[in-house]
Order: structure tokens, then C-alpha cells, then sequence
């Protein structure tokens, strides 16, 4: 696979993926049944699924189609497609295959998948629409994708709370991080890339979820380590304790009675072939 087909450093971030990623179902299944239910995805169903990552929502997919179909799930980086098949293999799934590349070269015969499926994978392809290309091309007439990227950075008050604060604490630039994060999260900028793409009925839905946290719970940790892993290792003692004070400050404006009150949002986008 060519180096400058995976947009970011995945095989460096894909070390504390696939330590977070789970046994085998998913943690938080909620953004994978938004998908699934926006693609109308059903029991029997043969399902693409493009930069699958650890498994989301791949695995999920793959539970739900049962026997009779079957996912396909799809990465440019090999180490967070071999968590995903630990995943499988430790729920016995049978239904699931994998194949180790980038979006832009996946290359199946025309009309073999009933759906496609992307969570949080259009933002960091090289030329996600060659990908919708190639997935509209292997998609049935009447099949219909869809992709899930993050809604705008006001409303996942956690990962850009993070960003900003830690991102200013050890000095770095965010910019390019943001506007990875965050690419196709306004309304429309998925859709156009769908109907270049040749979907037709093309359609956009977000979702804003409330997150509570307990307050002196330490609920930045996940952003924070899959984020700045390698800052954060070289902190000793006293920088960890003054990021986390830092952390908890910045955080302070979400307390709301008990605990934290935030917002994370997903845009997602379906087209039919
Ligand atoms: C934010 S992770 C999302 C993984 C998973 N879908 C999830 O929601 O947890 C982004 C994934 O996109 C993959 N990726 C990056 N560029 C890609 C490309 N050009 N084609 C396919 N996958 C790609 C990375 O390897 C990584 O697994």
C-alpha cells in the first residue's frame, strides 16, 4: 500500500487504538446504530465497511446481519484491522473478512454489497472521493452508503476542549489537527462529495448527544492519550499534576450541579446508487 495513501501517522496512533479498542462488542454502540439504521442495513445483508479500524462498526454489522450475510470490513492500516479480527474471532463471528487497504484501491466487482459503511474515516482518507467512487462502483443498484464523520467543533465540547487546552500546553500548533477532526462536519460539505461521487437521494443527518461525567471523574483521559501520547509519557510528576490542573480548570465551565454536562455530535450522510 502506498505511504500517502493514509492522510495521518495511523500506524504511530494506532498503539493506543488498539489498547482502548474492547474484547469484543462495542463500549458505546450509539454512533454504529445510527449508521446501520441510516443505511438500512438488515439480517442478511452483505455489507462493505471502509476504514473499519478497531471494528467500528464493522463488528457491530456484522452481529446484526447474522449467517446468511456478511462484512467486508476495510483499513489502509494493518494494526487496527488485527484488533478488529480479535474482536471477531473472540465472538466467534463467522460472517467477517478483512482486507488490509486504502479506500482509494479497494476494488470489488460491481453490484456485490447490498450497503457500505465509514465511521470517522472520509476525514483522514487521501481522496475520499475516489473511495465513494470505488464504493458506489461495488454497491447493488438501489445499495446505499453511509458515511459518519464528527458534527462542528462547538458541539464535541470534549475532544476540542482537549485539543485547545493541551495543544497550548505543550506548545503545538492545532490548527491541522482541527481541521482534520472536523473536515465535512458543516452541512453539506459530506453531500457534495456524495453526489460527485454519483449517489443520488443524498441526505444528511446530525446527531447531538448529551454526555454526563461525575464531577472528579478524569473523563478527558481517552482524548488525551489517543491524542498526545507521546507528550504526555515525558511528562514527570509535577507536569502531570499541573496538566490536570489545567485540564480541570478548562473543564470547570461544564459543571453543571453533580457533574459535567457536554456535547458530542455526529454528521451522517446516506446516498443510494
Ligand atoms: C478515526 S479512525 C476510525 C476507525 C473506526 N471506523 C472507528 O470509528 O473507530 C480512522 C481510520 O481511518 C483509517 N484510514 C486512514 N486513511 C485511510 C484510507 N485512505 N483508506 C482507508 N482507511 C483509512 C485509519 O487507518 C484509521 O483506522
Amino acid at each position: 500500500m502506498p505511504a500517502d495513501q493514509t492522510t495521518a501517522n495511523w500506524n504511530d496512533r494506532s498503539t493506543q487504538w488498539v489498547k482502548a479498542a474492547p474484547e469484543g462488542t462495542s463500549k458505546n454502540d450509539a454512533p454504529n446504530q445510527t449508521l446501520i439504521a441510516f443505511a438500512g442495513i438488515r439480517q442478511g445483508d452483505h455489507v462493505l465497511d471502509m476504514a473499519s479500524g478497531t471494528g467500528e462498526p464493522a463488528i457491530s454489522i456484522a452481529l446484526l446481519v447474522g449467517p446468511e450475510g456478511s462484512v467486508t470490513a476495510t483499513d489502509a492500516t494493518a494494526a487496527m484491522l488485527e484488533a478488529a479480527e480479535k474482536r471477531a474471532a473472540n465472538l466467534g463471528l463467522k460472517n467477517i473478512s478483512f482486507l488490509h487497504c486504502p479506500m482509494e484501491e479497494i476494488d470489488f466487482e460491481e453490484n456485490r454489497f447490498d450497503a457500505a459503511t465509514c465511521r470517522f474515516g472520509m476525514m483522514h482518507a487521501r481522496d475520499p472521493l475516489a473511495g465513494l467512487r470505488r464504493t458506489h462502483h461495488a454497491l447493488k443498484p438501489g445499495g446505499r452508503a453511509a458515511f459518519m464523520v464528527h458534527g462542528a467543533a462547538e458541539l464535541n465540547n470534549l475532544w476540542s476542549t482537549v485539543h485547545t487546552v493541551v495543544a497550548e500546553y505543550f506548545g503545538h500548533d492545532n490548527a491541522a489537527s482541527f481541521a482534520r477532526h472536523y473536515k465535512y462536519s458543516l452541512e453539506g460539505e459530506p453531500s457534495a462529495v456524495f453526489t460527485e461521487a454519483g449517489f443520488t437521494d443524498v441526505e444528511e443527518t446530525l446527531t447531538v448527544t448529551e454526555m454526563r461525567y461525575p464531577a472528579g471523574e478524569a473523563f478527558w483521559r481517552g482524548p488525551l492519550t489517543r491524542g498526545f501520547s507521546e507528550d504526555v509519557a515525558a511528562l514527570d510528576a509535577a507536569g502531570s499534576a499541573e496538566l490536570e490542573r489545567i485540564l480541570t480548570d478548562a473543564f470547570a465551565v461544564f459543571l453543571d450541579g453533580e457533574g459535567y454536562v457536554l456535547q458530542s455530535s455526529n454528521r451522517t450522510t446516506r446516498g443510494t446508487k
